[in-house]
């Protein structure tokens, strides 16, 4: 691909208006056009940038396009709006300067496009990140809102700017954009209610209409047909081009972005509708009775529907239409308005609410993209104000227009032209005057504080008495008159008297871009800029946030009786604050100009061209540029920036600027006649030099940039190479260390193993050895013992060889003799009798003596255990042993008395009273007393019976009385016989003759037979006639009663009642016991 570096490579025409040969009116424009033609729109005047409408979509605003002009040389590429914005943009950067892009030319020329294509460059070439394309995204976006309120189509253009707009893009140190401020001027707001032919009302009323939903529409009570309302021309509804419902879908998108939210939009719409809906109101007379007519609304329903819309009381907005009220110094007074004058009113409001509605919808979309940092900002503002109007019938809003323009045109002589010559005699160059138009006297005529005509203005709306337009216009004759850029029939100047081109009700003002002619018709009226305060107070009251804020005058609390400054003096107050901030700004113009009226591409009408050169003054700009000299600039910076190109000035100069500056062209043999040295800057003619000094620098920056890497890359490798260095030393002494640390353990470990086998092989050659010394020693002691006992035994055996044996022998026995008895001593069982533990014996031989020792030793304890025995206590084991002697082994009743003590009294016969004859009657001492049972005969039935055992006889008594019933000395019995069986029977068996015999013997029954019969033994035994009574066990034997033998005889049977013993006779002869088995 060419590359190209310079705008003169490949020109068609000539690029830059300063290098046109030869110079005149109509080679300028020739230049224009050839370079139109070949769509070459933009053409400069030195820095200035000539843009032709082109009324056809060029492909040079590609991002291709913006990269190629990015960071380029304003003269380097042929001329482009981004080459201007490049170079604002870079200046702001770089130098710190804040700009001011000002576009400029009528209407139509196309300078809000030129506006959006700067702020689009700007926004592709500055920072990226989240947070920038956000801002730089709302700022982008706010243009299609503003366009869709504030645009509309004009005979002229059919997206005409009708306010101006003024934008502050704020930057950060980095060039990033944080914000914006946008200003707006004057909104043309007439064209709300009426629209010239062939023009339309604001967009945004047709893009609602044919965008929005039907239910949005619904909402808003509105009807998709625009012939349906009043304040929309009908002839020209559609543009051509234009789709007012995807643009609608645009603006929604726009203002969602910029940040609107959903019931704000809501609200905003409301108020479109309810405008549309306003200028629906029709109104009637109504005559009254004091023959004046007073006006009512025709058809309620868009009233109704108006008032819905908007929260407002029906009845309030009405009267208000019918009626006005003055207060003055606290008066109020009510008159009635008539249809006129409420048609009036209505449009008032409706221009009022849409223009309200616009300068908050600035303020809201200002909030959202104002910057949010409060840190320096470095701004670049985008002038894009309303071109230069003249059309057939021009009013107020053309006036006030075309004096804005006239301001611009002033800023651009100001900057451009005057400040230019002034300069170079300021710095003292050498300097053949140019002629040039100033404007500053049109723009003296229109604001002066004194005689201007906005002063006169406003000077006749705050008149008292009658102020039409007509009695301004007469002020204007008297006043103006003598002015020669002011014209009017009534002048005292005789030469427009009979001009028929100006009428009577007009005046003409010579503006810098030409004559036009003003109707003075709705002057006062538009500068009054009134609306009824009933109007605003009804406003007030609606039930909408929105509605309210616009109208605070309308608060009843906040009554300001003050007239409202004029609109005129607003705008001329706001158009002065605007060029003051465009004076403290870096100016870089955009000149607009409009190839034809058709609005169509490829036509280019030369004296609609030729006519726009001259008002803006592009030849005196071309003639000043080539007169002078294309670029100057202090000598420090001019220094300091170029100061690399010449080896003195390299890296510091000594002495003043100046002669750096000096030393460094002739260094650079720089032809002389290309610069001139002013007072405080250098002036270079040619901007062909200023390249050569640019592409030096840059080449130079190349080079210095080359030397800095190099040093910067030396450096950095260097300390990179030394801290690799002083990390390798660490690195190798680390690792040293730890290699040596882990050979050394390595080594210690092994050192460690040869040790321990070392020491472990030497520990067990000492034991061998020492095991080996006590082997020797100990078979040294054994050979000597044995050796010693040899001598000794052969030494001694001659003398007890004979009896050693018998010796050795009784000692040993001894010895084991007495290991036994003490042993014995230690295992003695206890001194219990009935212990019959006693331990084995160790030795064989003494198993005779150990048995021996055991019955000595028992026998002993025995006769131990019976020395502790008292006397009675001795009689009663007597007693029990000669019961064991009788009965062990013979009776089975025996076991069970063994346990029994022998108490011998059972019935207590010394204590029981019952018994006391009884006992009295037995002369000795009772040694037995129990209650026996006397065994009838007859049936073998028991009768109790006391029995008594004296020492010297028995007795047997009634168990009741105590009497005796038999008493039987001891010596006359001489058996007992009982059973072997487990029962009480006892039969006594008297020795026949015996005198107690007579009855017979007799057949007792006991439990306690044992102890009787033990103790009647016993007795028998003890008494002193030594009388033996025998003892005969059998299972049958014979008892004598009285004649009768009668043969007892025991049984083991099992009686009914198998627990006791039972008796029967079984005849005569044969009583039989039955005995329960045991
Ligand atoms: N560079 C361009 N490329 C293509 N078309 C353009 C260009 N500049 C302007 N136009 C066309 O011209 C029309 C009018 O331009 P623009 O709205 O910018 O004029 P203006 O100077 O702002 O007018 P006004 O003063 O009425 O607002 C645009 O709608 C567009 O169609
Ligand atoms: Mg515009």
């Amino acid at each position: 691909m060419e590359v190209k570096t310079s705008l003169l490579d490949n020109m068609i025409g000539v690029g830059d208006m300063v290098l046109l040969e030869p110079l005149s009116e109509e080679s300028f424009i020739e230049n224009l056009k050839k370079r139109f033609d070949h769509n070459e729109i933009y053409t400069y005047i030195g820095s200035v940038v000539i843009s032709m409408n082109p009324y056809k979509s060029l492909s040079i605003y590609s991002a291709e396009k913006v990269e190629e002009y990015r960071n380029r040389n304003f003269y380097e590429l042929s001329p482009h709006i981004y080459a201007l914005a490049d170079e604002a943009y870079r200046s702001l950067r770089h130098q710190d300067k804040d700009q001011c892009i000002l576009i400029t030319g009528e209407s139509g020329a196309g300078k809000t496009e030129a506006s959006k294509f700067v702020m689009s460059y700007v926004a592709a070439v500055c920072g990226k990140g989240q947070e920038v394309n956000k801002v730089k995204e709302q700022l982008l976006q706010s243009n299609p809102v503003l366009e869709a309120f504030g645009n509309a189509k004009t005979v002229r253009n059919d997206n005409s700017s009708r306010f101006g707009k003024y934008m502050d893009i704020e930057f950060d140190f980095k060039g990033d954009p944080l914000g914006g401020v946008i200003s707006n001027y004057l909104l043309e707001k007439s064209r709300v209610v009426k629209q010239p032919r062939g023009e339309r009302n604001f967009h945004i009323f047709y893009q609602l209409l044919s965008g929005a939903s039907d239910d949005m529409l619904k909402k808003l009570k509105l009807d998709r047909d625009f012939s349906k309302y009043n304040y929309l021309s009908l002839d020209s509804a559609t543009v051509n081009g234009l789709d007012d419902a995807a643009s609608f879908r645009t603006v929604r998108n726009a203002m969602q972005i910029v940040g609107f939210m959903e019931d704000e939009v809501q609200s905003i719409l409301e108020l479109i509708a309810a405008v549309l809906k306003l200028g629906n109101i029709e109104f009637k007379p109504e005559s009254r009775v004091n023959g004046f007519d007073e006006s009512r609304v025709k058809d309620k329903n868009d009233l109704k529907e108006m008032c819905e819309l908007l929260g407002i009381e029906q009845s309030v907005l009405e009267r208000a239409f019918s009626f006005r009220t003055v207060e003055a110094k606290m008066e109020k007074v009510s008159t009635t308005l008539n249809v006129a004058q409420a048609y009036y009113a209505r449009d008032a409001l409706a221009k009022n609410l849409y223009s309200r509605l616009f300068t908050w919808l600035v303020n809201r979309i200002n909030e959202s993209i104002k910057a949010q940092t409060k840190t320096r900002k470095k701004v670049m503002g985008v002038l894009d104000i309303y071109g230069f109007e003249i059309f057939e019938d021009n009013s107020f809003e053309q006036f006030i227009i075309n004096y804005c323009n006239e301001k611009l045109q002033q800023i651009f002589i100001e900057l451009t032209l005057r400040e230019e010559q002034e300069e170079y005699i300021r710095e003292g160059i050498e300097w053949t005057n140019i002629e040039y138009f100033n404007n500053a006297i049109i723009c003296d005529l229109i604001e002066n504080n004194k005689n201007g005509i906005l002063a006169m203005l406003d000077e006749e709306c705050l008149r008292p008495g009658t102020v039409t337009d007509e009695t301004f216009l007469d002020k204007l004759n008297t006043v103006c008159a003598e002015h020669q850029h002011f014209e009017s029939r009534l002048s005292k100047n005789s030469k427009f008297l009979t001009d028929h081109s100006l009428p009577h009700n007009c005046f003409r003002i010579q503006h810098y871009a030409g004559k036009v002619l003003y109707r003075v018709e709705g002057f006062v009226d538009k500068n009054n800029d009134l609306l009824y305060r009933d109007l605003s107070q009804a406003m007030y009251k609606a039930n909408h946030n929105l509605i309210k804020l616009l109208f605070p005058e309308g608060n009843p609390a906040k009554v300001n009786l003050k007239r409202p400054p004029t609109a005129g003096f607003q705008f001329r107050a706001s158009v002065g604050t605007l060029m003051k901030n465009l004076l403290t700004k870096n100016p870089n113009y955009i000149r607009c100009i409009k190839p034809n009226d058709k609005k169509a591409a490829h036509i280019f009408t030369d004296s609609l061209v030729c006519h726009q050169v001259r008002y803006l003054g592009l030849m005196e700009n071309v003639r000043v540029r080539r007169a002078g000299y294309a670029f100057r600039q202090a000598y420090e910076p001019c220094l300091e920036r170029y100061k690399m190109l010449c080896k003195q000035t390299w890296p510091h100069w000594k002495g003043p600027a100046r002669e750096g500056v000096e030393v460094l062209l002739s260094d650079l043999q720089v032809p002389a006649e290309e610069f001139a040295y002013g007072r405080s800057k250098i002036f270079i003619r040619n901007p062909r030099t200023l390249f050569f000094l640019e592409e030096k620098r840059r080449q130079c920056l190349e080079d210095l940039a080359a030397l800095i890497q190099k040093i910067y890359r030396g450096w950095k490798c260097r300390t990179h190479f030394l801290l690799l260095k002083k990390s390798q030393v660490v690195v190798a002494a680390w690792y040293r260390r730890f290699a040596q640390q882990k050979k050394y353990q390595k080594i210690r470990c092994s050192a460690l193993v040869v040790q321990s086998f070392i020491r472990g092989w030497k520990a067990r050659k000492l034991l061998r050895e020492l095991k080996h010394k006590k082997r020797c020693e100990e078979a040294v002691t054994t050979i000597s013992a044995y050796w010693h006992g040899t001598q000794v035994r052969r030494e001694y055996r001659k003398f007890f060889r004979a009896n050693a044996g018998k010796k050795i022998y009784d000692f040993t026995i001894q010895r084991i003799i007495q290991k036994y008895y003490l042993g014995l001593k230690k295992t003695m069982p206890s001194m219990s009798p009935i212990d019959k533990s006693w331990s084995t014996c160790p030795y064989g031989f003494l198993d005779g003596t150990h048995q021996e020792l055991r019955r000595i030793f028992h026998l002993w304890r025995c006769k131990k255990y019976r020395s502790q025995f008292t006397e009675e206590k001795k009689a009663t084991y007597e007693e029990k042993l000669a019961a064991s002697e009788l009965f062990k082994d013979k009776k089975a009743l025996y076991p069970s008395s063994v346990s029994q003590p022998f108490k011998g009294d059972y019935v207590e016969i010394t204590k029981n009273p019952k018994y006391q004859k009884l006992n009295s009657l037995v002369e000795d001492k009772v040694l037995l007393a129990d209650v026996v049972s006397k065994i009838n005969r007859a049936n073998g039935k028991g009768t109790p019976r006391i029995f008594l055992l004296t020492k010297k006889c028995l007795v047997l008594a009634d168990q009741k009385t105590g009497q005796v019933k038999a008493s039987v000395p001891l010596p006359d019995l001489s058996s007992v016989f009982v059973s072997t069986q487990n029962d009480g029977f006892f039969a006594l068996k008297l020795r026949e003759g015996a005198t107690s015999a007579a009855k017979g013997d007799y057949l007792l029954s006991s439990d306690r037979l044992i102890e009787i019969i033990t103790k009647l033994y016993c007795t028998g035994a003890a008494s002193a006639e030594r009388n033996q009574i025998k003892i005969d066990i059998s299972d049958e034997f014979l008892v004598q009663f009285k004649q009768d033998k009668v043969c007892v005889k025991f049984i083991q049977g099992t009686p009914k009642n198998s627990n006791s013993v039972s008796c029967k006779r079984k005849n005569n002869r044969l009583l039989e016991v039955s005995v329960p088995s045991p």
